[in-house]
């Protein structure tokens, strides 16, 4: 049988959660790797943990991305196939705060991991990008052929980064690199500091929301089974060498003669934050008290995702609606946090 082992970075955080479930069940061997950080509740990660551990084909290293020698004894003994990298310091708004964790673990950190890459075994890594490095890009929907050379947070340069510093090691040492640029992901074991989050508990306690940009953002929200189908299609899906999309007079940004490929994971249907409150309203039962607030620094009005070269690539094809979805998100908060 074919070697399966694979390495998922952030397995305690909310999209390394579901996909570490999703590899096991689909017969991986996987690794998972978190420092555990305080950033939201880590009782949240340990409860995603609790849920792994018991699988049988699931073992996890508890450590940080940015200790090098720690990366490198755990890929010299794992000797993994796959490295699907989502450990990162994510959140748009905590960059403006804490600028330095975001150099840490999403540069020094993807560094540590590149090098590993480098130095042992990877037939192909997925990394985690965002829909944030379209920054001040207006035009709609947001293409990977667009250029992305104006980010709005620092949060978002770390992004691109990531996708620079894999094109470079791409081609220096031939390994293949897939970023994906995910666009709001929302449901169950969400991450609490993400709006639909706070304006759960909110809205439950009678405690007002803060709306930015009065309710009139978009996000194309995209529901946690649809990423995870996504990246799961994507891992044979090896970025080729001299690939034929690659033409050195007109270049594609989204492609390389060197191994490497960056695509859009998204839903592909905005929806206006208004709407999206009311079918959160909807289905707590429970009205929200909205504070109407102006844009706040590092934000973007509006992110759309064309996803067409995903499409074709693996026949990616979101199927769940924020009513579905939301339904979901709700359905298990209550019974997570024991609240009616
Ligand atoms: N959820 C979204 O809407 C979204 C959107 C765009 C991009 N992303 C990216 O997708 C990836 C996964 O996001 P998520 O929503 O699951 O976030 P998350 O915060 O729930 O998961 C990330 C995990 O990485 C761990 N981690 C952070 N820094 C680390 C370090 N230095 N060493 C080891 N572990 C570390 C954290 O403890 C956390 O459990 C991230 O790279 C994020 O930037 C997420």
């Amino acid at each position: 049988m074919q070697s399966n082992k694979v390495l998922v970075t952030g397995a305690a955080g909310f999209v390394g959660y579901f996909l570490s479930k999703r590899l096991c069940a689909e017969g991986f061997e996987v690794t998972g790797l978190d420092n555990l950080n305080d950033y939201y509740e880590v009782s949240l990660k340990e409860a995603r943990l609790k849920e792994l551990l018991p699988l049988a084909n699931f073992s996890f290293h508890q450590g940080d991305l940015t200790d090098a020698v720690f990366i490198n004894e755990l890929f010299e003994k794992g000797k993994f196939d796959y490295i699907i990298h989502l450990a990162a310091q994510a959140g748009v708004r905590y960059s403006i705060e804490n600028p330095k964790a975001y150099i840490e673990s999403n540069i020094s950190g993807f560094l540590n991991v590149l090098e590993a890459c480098r130095k042992y075994t990877c037939k192909h890594l997925i990394y985690a990008s965002s829909s944030s490095v379209y920054g001040a890009n207006v035009k709609m929907p947001f293409a990977v052929q667009d250029a992305v050379d104006h980010p709005v947070s620092l949060y978002a340069a770390t992004k691109k980064s990531n996708e620079l510093m894999a094109h470079t090691y791409s081609h220096l040492y031939g390994i293949p690199t897939t970023g994906l640029r995910f666009f709001t992901v929302y449901g169950p074991y969400g991450r609490p500091d993400m709006a639909y989050f706070s304006f759960t508990r909110d809205i439950l306690s009678g405690k007002p929301i803060k709306v930015f940009n009065f309710g009139k953002m978009k996000r194309d929200f995209t529901y946690i089974d649809d990423i995870v189908e996504g990246i799961y299609r994507l891992i044979p899906h090896i970025p080729a060498v001299n690939s034929t999309l690659w033409d050195a007079n007109t270049p594609d940004p989204s492609a390389s003669f060197a191994p490497y490929r960056v695509f859009n994971i998204g839903n592909n249907e905005p929806v206006e934050l208004n709407r999206f409150i009311e079918v959160l309203e909807e289905h707590l039962g429970k009205k929200a008290k909205r504070e109407l607030l102006p844009m706040q620094d590092g934000d973007v009005v509006a992110t759309y995702a064309d996803i067409s070269p995903l499409q074709r690539e693996v026949g990616f094809k979101p199927s769940t609606s924020i009513e579905k979805g939301l339904a979901e998100f709700v359905k298990w908060y209550r019974s997570y946090y024991k609240v009616k």
